[in-house]
This record gives C-alpha cells, structure tokens and sequence, in this order.
C-alpha cells in the first residue's frame, strides 16, 4: 500500500464475531496501532486483547465500559461493531469526545438518531463513516467504473438487496449472545438497507446533485423462522409458534429527485443462496448480478450489438474495466481478507480519511441517509405501505456541496490520477 505511514491510533469496540474479525483486519493496514479494546463481556474483550497481542507483540488496555475508552488522549478513532441499535449513540458519544469514528452496517432505530449523528459531526468537526464494505467489492467498484464512463447510459433504475438465509444466526441468537434476534421478534422493516443501498447511492449521486425524496415499504408475511424452528429445534422450543413481526421477505420503493427508482429487497428468513441482486438499467443497458450477465447496446471491440438482445458473461468485461483500486491491490497483492478484499479496503479508507484529517469517502450525511431507510420503511409498513418523505440530512446542501476529497479510496469518481505512480494528490 501507498498510504503514508503516519500512525494511526484505532479504538476498538464490540468484539463478537464481526468485530473480532474486523480488528485483525485492522491491524494488517499498515500504520495501525490499537491501544485500547472493549466489549461488554469480558471473554470478547480478552480475545480482542488477544487478536492486539499476537499481531503487534502489544497488549491493549481493555474496557467493558466504551465511554472510558473514550476518555484516553492516544486514541485518534474508534471502530464499532456492535449492534445496530448502539452504533449511532456510541458514534455520537465517540465524536463528543473528540474522536473520528466509523461504525459497522446496520440501520438507524430512529430518524431522531440520524440528526443527531449529523449535528455531533457538523458541530465537532469530526468525521462519522459508516463501514460499508461492499462500496468496495470487486464487482461494484467495476460496474462503478463503467457508468462514470457511460457504457449504461443514463441510469434510470436501480435493485438490490440483502438476500441472505440467516435463519440459523437469527434463531440462536440468545445461545450466541447475538444481536439480530430480537429486532426480527419485534421490528417489521428493511432492518439491514444499506449493502446495496451504499453502492446505489454513491452510483445516483445522492447527496451531490440527487436526492432520495420518499419511499413505500411492504412487508410479507413471516413463516421462514417458524420453519426452521421447529425443523430444527423442535415444535418444543419456546420460539417455535413465535409470531415474529419481521415480514420475511420486505421491499421498498425509493424514488429519487431525479426521477430514478430503486428497488430494495431484505429476506433473510426464508432458504436461499447468497445474493445482493444487485441489477442496474440505464438507456443503454443493464446489469443483473444473479448469474452475473450483462446486456449493452455495444462496447468497442468486446460487445457486438446484436438483433436478438443476448445476455454477456459480465465477468470478461469486469477484467476489462476493473476499477484502478482493485488493479492496484492486485499487483500489490491484496490481502484477500474478510469478504475477498472489500473489508481490508473499506477500513484503508477509514485510516486514509483519518490521516488526512477527515472528510471520509462515506460521510454523516452518506451514513444518516443510508440508515435511515430502516426506521421509514418500518414507519411505512406500519402505515399501510404509505409513502413517507425522506428526510434531506444535508439540509439544502445537496445542491450545492462542498467538493469531495479526491484519492485512491474515492467513491464518487474514478480518480484515474490518484493512481498513477509517483503523483500524489
Ligand atoms: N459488513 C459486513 O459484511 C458485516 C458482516 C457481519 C456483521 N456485520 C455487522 O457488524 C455488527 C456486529 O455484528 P456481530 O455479528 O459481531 O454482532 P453480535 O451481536 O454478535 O456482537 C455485538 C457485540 O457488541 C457488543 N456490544 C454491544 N453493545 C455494546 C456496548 N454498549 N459496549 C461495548 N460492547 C457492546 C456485544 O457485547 C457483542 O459482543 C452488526 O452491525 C452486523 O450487522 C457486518
């Protein structure tokens, strides 16, 4: 990697699976160190001393308490990967004491908490950037690539979604001390938006020069946990005829202030293999993840236009626009991490946006936007699928924004110059 090599000093809170995981990541960026680890239990916090330990030959100091973390002077952020409905209080305490901070994927509880994370970081000058990896993924980033240099056309609709059987992880989350358990016992929305949605919106511009202006959700019944429960735990365990609120499968209709829609999914209680759906149709084309096919009207020496509208193997046209990032770290050698390279390179945006002294590439009003369509598509179900506005968390800014930080780790273009060798932006 190319980053300078200033240190940079993470605070790590919440240790479970995904935290434990992420740490260890964290530790492969180069300049990391991580003085101080925390979770609410103390064997998560042990091992997280653990993970510090092995990779560095340090051990952090622990906390079971974050707001103590918080206090320390040798911490320049945080990291948190606990559950969705702490990120947003712990950002905004991270922030009040005085600490840039980037949390994991989730949704936001209330449109409350949204404002609240945006005036904490307008107010303290410090940055708060949600971790959404898949902004990085290999295909995303290509197909990134690709609209900028409009090979779709004008874009005029875009899907996704989380489309995961979780069934497992949902019902045992009492046995595992996880957190998604209950929000399916009690909520009845798309609780996990913004996989698909970050890529989405970093591709409609929303935010700079777009908007999302309303949504209506929907719910199905729920039946997929009941299933599974009894198949697997028995007709005798205790959640077997458990009226779950969360619909299994939810879908929400955003529109957009320039007239684009998308279409999002969440279903992760019925079987099904992994997948984002992710499908993107302009007026020149379009792109379907499920089987990876691609249909444009022509691509120059690789795409031919033909009568009968074939689909293409998007795969070889991938290679052939891979984004700069994903050609680097694989001359680099990249890490093949957590999820083949996307979680290593989402937290190198987070330390790059940190020495640099802020202005990440997923901002506050990315992050509030994004989270936000959790606690709106829960107040539309609630309301019979009606339309509800979504808030503008930049407050007429959009129109008109401040520029972006150029880079490597840029998600709003392709900074070709960023890349070439020697030549530092
Ligand atoms: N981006 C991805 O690809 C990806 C993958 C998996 C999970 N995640 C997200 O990562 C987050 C964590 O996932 P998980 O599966 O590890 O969840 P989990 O529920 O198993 O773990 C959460 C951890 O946070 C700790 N915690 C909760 N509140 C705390 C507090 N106030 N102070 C200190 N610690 C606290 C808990 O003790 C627990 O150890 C979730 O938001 C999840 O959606 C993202």
């Amino acid at each position: 990697m190319n980053l300078k090599k200033e240190k940079v000093r993470v605070g790590f809170i919440g240790l479970s699976g995904r935290g434990s995981g992420m740490l260890a990541e964290l530790l492969k960026v180069d300049g990391v160190t991580v003085p101080a680890v925390c979770d609410k239990y103390e064997d998560r916090v042990r091992e997280g001393v653990e993970i510090v330990q092995k990779a560095t030959g340090t051990a952090p100091v622990k906390y079971l308490d974050y707001k103590e973390l918080l206090t320390r002077d040798d911490v320049d952020a945080v990291c948190v990967c606990t559950t969705w409905i702490t990120h947003a209080r712990i950002a905004v305490d991270a922030m009040k004491a005085g600490k840039h901070v980037t949390f994991e994927v989730g949704g936001s509880a209330s449109i409350d908490e949204c404002w609240q994370m945006v005036r904490t970081s307008e107010e303290t000058g410090k940055f708060c950037m949600l971790l959404e990896n898949c902004c990085y993924n290999r295909e995303e980033m290509a197909l990134f690539n690709m609209v900028k240099q409009n090979l779709f056309g004008e874009i005029v609709h875009v899907q996704g979604g989380y489309q995961h059987d979780l069934r497992d992880e949902i019902t045992l989350g009492r046995e595992n001390r996880h957190g998604r358990l209950n929000n399916f016992m009690h909520r009845n929305g798309d609780v996990y938006p913004t996989h698909q949605l970050g890529p989405i919106s970093k591709l409609l511009g929303i935010n700079r020069r777009n908007r999302y202006l309303s949504l209506t959700s929907m719910a199905s019944k729920a039946r997929g946990l009941n299933v599974w429960i009894k198949e697997h735990k028995g007709t005798e365990y205790d959640l077997a005829d458990y009226p779950f609120n969360q619909g299994d499968v939810v879908t929400t209709m955003i529109k957009c202030a320039n007239g684009e829609t998308v279409l999002l999914t969440h279903d992760c209680t019925l079987p099904r293999p992994y997948s984002r759906g992710y499908r993107i149709q302009g007026t020149k084309g379009i792109y379907m993840e499920d089987g990876f096919k691609i249909y444009v009207e022509s691509i120059p020496n690789v795409v031919k236009v033909t009568e009968e509208h074939d689909w293409h193997d998007f795969k070889p046209i991938m290679e052939k626009y891979e984004h700069p990032l994903w050609k680097k770290y694989s001359v680099e050698g990249i890490h093949a991490g957590g999820h083949g390279g996307m979680d290593f390179l989402v937290l190198c945006a987070f330390v790059d946006a940190v020495r640099e002294g802020g202005m990440p590439p997923i901002d506050v009003y990315d992050t509030a936007t994004w989270m936000a369509i959790t606690c709106l598509s829960e107040e539309s179900i609630a309301l019979g699928s009606q339309p509800v506005a979504v808030p503008d968390f930049t407050n007429g800014m959009w129109i008109d924004r401040e520029p972006y930080r150029r880079g490597l780790y840029c998600l709003e273009e392709v900074c070709e110059d960023a890349f070439e060798k020697g030549k530092a932006l």
